[in-house]
């Protein structure tokens, strides 16, 4: 088994479909057994040297910013996930956007609510709270808490919040792949509904020699974006693969193939 053992996969892989990124929440403080839940996960899941998540427990309303003004901002989140990553490594976005998705995924299990953030978030001021190593940055923020019952209307309006998730078709993620075997294509499902930066979803996946490699897309985007949000569907591609019982593993590849998912004989 190459799995990580912290890796909770039929957990995580329950919260994949009702997953929505909220921006609204009520203010209500997460239970400090939820809390120590994801804080446990955040130290456990480290599968990879150059990315780490930290839990905020009482997070200053200062971390989030709007689009414009106040426009577009998180507001009311008791608590916040920070997504850490050392610069100076070639694979740092990706796993950083690997190893974050498995800490949203468990605070969505418990009933939570969660935003990848990567835009409008405080950078110096969340960067100036953090005890973070040499080398490392800060890649993203995500709220977690309780959201708002109803959308509110700006919610709505820019994001769709409860309307079901527009996807770009399996066929243009990953073309061909009705032909796949079921393992692959579990894989691209779960990853087809993951998030990402603007919904651009810049990720295709295609065969090769027995295993499946995720390419980013969208050349005009910088390609340390597009790494993280692959590192998101990455582990939602692994959910699914493994779901239909294929073990494996990752393998990194450089420029805009970002690794290669390895089924182990
Ligand atoms: C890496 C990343 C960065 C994001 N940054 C922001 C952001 O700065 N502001 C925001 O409101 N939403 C942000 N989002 C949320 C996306 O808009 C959202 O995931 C996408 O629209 C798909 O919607 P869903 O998560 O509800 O499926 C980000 C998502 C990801 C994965």
């Amino acid at each position: 088994m190459t799995i990580h053992p912290a890796f909770d996969a039929d957990r995580w892989l329950s919260a994949v479909s009702d997953r929505r990124s909220r921006r609204a929440y009520d203010g209500r403080p997460v239970a400090g057994s939820d809390l120590d839940a994801i804080a446990a996960t955040a130290g456990e899941f480290r599968p990879f040297d150059d990315a780490r998540v930290v839990l905020v427990r009482d997070v200053p309303a200062a971390f989030f910013t709007g689009l414009i003004g106040s426009y577009g901002k998180v507001t009311g989140a008791p608590s916040a996930l920070v997504f850490i990553a050392d610069g100076s490594s070639a694979t740092n976005a990706e796993h950083c956007g690997y190893t974050g998705e498995g800490v949203v995924l468990e605070a969505n299990a418990l009933g939570l609510e969660t935003c990848w953030i990567s835009g409008s978030f405080s950078r110096s001021t969340v960067t100036a709270a953090m005890s973070l190593e040499p080398g490392e940055v800060v890649r993203a923020i995500s709220p977690v808490g309780h959201a708002v019952v109803r959308p509110t209307v700006t919610e709505n309006l820019l994001y769709g919040a409860g309307r079901p998730k527009h996807r770009r078709e399996l066929d243009e993620i990953a073309p061909g792949s009705a032909e796949w075997p079921a393992w692959a294509v579990a894989g691209v499902a779960a990853a087809r509904v993951a998030p990402s930066a603007m919904n651009r979803q810049p990720w295709r996946f295609r065969t090769e020699d027995g295993a499946v490699v995720i390419a980013a897309s969208g050349p005009s985007i910088p390609l340390a974006s597009v790494r993280l949000d692959c590192g998101i569907a990455m582990l939602h591609f692994e959910l699914g693969a493994r779901s239909e019982g294929c073990d494996g593993a990752w393998e990194s590849l450089t420029g805009r193939d970002v690794a290669r998912w390895v089924p182990l004989d």
